[in-house]
């Protein structure tokens, strides 16, 4: 179906679906032809671009961003949390208690204050290389990244390996997280609770790690490491300083879109690669 032969409710259900995702800016900053890859690498990420297109009405996603691809989504209600406040105090004392990356890491394994634990697998802690510069935090694990402990390895993942690839970088030279360390079951998105209680981990994740740079993979994260209400398309290429009691000093922080929005709308690859070049040149200027 093309664009003219919608129907007023179905245009209202795409206009929807848009501000469901976050779309605030009908245009982007400047024109580009991005398709001209300069690197194979670039080429790689590119490919699969696509004019814009008003998705059909009957397949609008689901918000949440995490991957997909391994299971299907079911709706299932949100888990109960286990007494928000005071597991966020318990999570608040136990990761303020952490004094390095081992000990935040038993500290999750040993905390029950997150409903979520009871259904996952596995607690999805962080992969890379602690040492890295560039810190990314992304929303919660998916299916894959559920059975094996690590976050990033799905479908998205494999776009995120080929976005990090595009300006030199691997897991190598990056460390990733996520604001939520287990999957919500039936990959739906994780409540403004979940969010919440796991919050005070993943700052102190953050105050270890003491990164040169922080990337808030998808409007999820930034939102809410950011305490933010803005959408991922305001806010995504914009440095901005991410600060914390236990952090010496800000932390240039950018949010970007997340792999699994940029795998539904290949369209926007050109202002994920706008932002990834952004990431490149800040890197090049801390290296001197
Ligand atoms: N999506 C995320 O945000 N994190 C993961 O680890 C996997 C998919």
């Amino acid at each position: 179906m093309t664009q003219q032969q919608l129907t007023k409710s179905e245009a209202i259900a795409a206009l929807r679906w848009y501000q469901d995702i976050g779309v605030t800016d009908p245009v982007a900053e400047m024109p580009s032809d991005f398709r001209s890859a300069e690197f194979p690498a670039v080429a790689k990420f590119l490919q699969g671009g696509q004019v814009p297109q008003i998705p059909p009405v009957q397949n609008v996603p689901p918000s949440p961003i995490v991957d997909h691809d391994a299971a299907p989504v079911v709706s299932e209600p949100a888990a109960q949390p286990l007494g928000t406040a005071e597991a966020s105090l318990d999570a608040r004392r136990l990761a303020g208690e952490a004094g390095s990356l081992q000990e935040l890491e038993a500290a999750l394994n040993g905390f029950e204050g997150c409903a979520l634990k009871r259904t996952a697998t596995n607690t999805v802690f962080a992969d890379g290389n602690p040492q890295a510069k560039i810190m990314l935090v992304g929303e919660a694990p998916g299916a894959d990244e559920d059975r094996l402990g690590k976050p990033f390895v799905g479908i998205s993942g494999q776009l995120l390996d080929k976005m990090l690839a595009a300006i030199g970088l691997d897991r190598e030279t990056v460390y990733i997280t996520n604001i939520v360390n287990w999957r919500p079951p039936g990959n739906r998105a994780p409540s403004a609770s979940e969010i919440a209680v796991c919050l005070p981990f993943t700052r102190r994740h953050i105050e270890l790690v003491k990164p040169d740079i922080l990337l808030f993979v998808g409007g999820v994260a930034a939102k809410a490491l950011l305490e933010t209400s803005q959408g991922i398309t305001r806010m995504r290429g914009r440095w901005t300083d991410y600060k914390s009691d236990g952090l010496e000093k800000a932390v240039p922080a950018m949010a970007i879109f997340h792999p699994a929005f940029l795998l539904r709308s290949p369209a926007q690859k050109k202002l994920a690669w706008q932002d990834l070049l952004a990431v490149k040149k800040r890197l090049a200027e801390l290296q001197g």
